[in-house]
């Protein structure tokens, strides 16, 4: 399986504060077989930590990488970061300020959860002007997508990657988060789950109970499309099916 949301570099925004944490997340990952995993740090924040494109983030990938491999751990660490829509995106977007995933053409895109439906879709089509596809992070913790999930819907048709966060499925992010990715899930509108994880011990990137979830309650899913092969496509830059 590959992860295509985790927020695993240490240091660099509220998901691992230390090298450690960050290891013990690689490792739990493995154990549920999971093989690469995308780290996506928060960027575009209204914090310090902007974690724009540059030498400081991709030294972290690459650190973090060593550490992973001298420990034995079978992980590979992709590039990427999880772009928060608000202040400047379109000049930061036309200023190439945004790591994409694994240097793909796919941008992982999150909006504050009481975002309003036309500025979502007002940047949805600034990340698509600039020949780049958006996926959109966990829409089903958006308000308007719980209020009306035909927005995500009406969203994944018109060719937007949606990835839902696994913690949603298993009811740790609320109940209408929970109704919401279960429907989109059902609807046939995600193509992405992912852990979205923080911590080893809380919101972790263990999948073990993410499928075996999904074989008791959503038996029509496929799970190896939605945790395999689609992120592989998103690593490779391909078209999604
Ligand atoms: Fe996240």
């Amino acid at each position: 399986m590959l992860d295509l949301h985790c927020h695993i570099l240490p240091g660099l925004d509220d998901g691992a504060g230390t090298p450690e944490i960050s290891l013990e997340m690689a490792a739990l990952a493995a154990d549920s077989g999971v093989t690469h995993i995308f780290a996506t740090p928060h960027c575009n924040t209204r914090n310090e930590q902007k974690n724009f494109r540059g030498p400081e983030l991709i030294q972290a990938y690459t650190k973090l990488q060593e550490a992973i491999d001298s420990h034995g751990i079978p992980v590979k660490i992709l590039s990427g970061a999880e772009v928060l829509a608000r202040g400047h995106f379109e000049d930061h977007l036309d200023a190439g300020d945004f790591m994409t995933l694994n240097g793909s053409r796919y941008l992982l895109v999150e909006y504050y959860f009481d975002e309003s439906p036309d500025y979502m879709e007002r940047c949805l089509r600034a990340v698509e002007d600039r020949g780049l596809v958006p996926v959109v992070a966990h829409p089903e913790r958006y308000y308007c997508v719980q209020n009306a999930p035909e927005l995500a819907q009406l969203w994944s048709e018109r060719g937007r990657v949606l990835q839902i966060n696994k913690g949603s499925l298993l009811g740790d992010l609320g109940p209408m988060a929970a109704e919401t990715a279960s429907l989109l899930l059902r609807r046939g509108a995600v193509a992405v789950i992912a852990s979205d994880a923080h911590h080893f011990r809380f919101r972790t990137p263990h999948m073990g109970a993410l499928l075996e979830h999904l074989e008791r309650r959503f038996p029509e899913v496929d799970p190896r499309l939605l945790l395999r092969d689609n992120p592989l496509r998103i690593a490779r830059d391909q078209a999604l099916v």
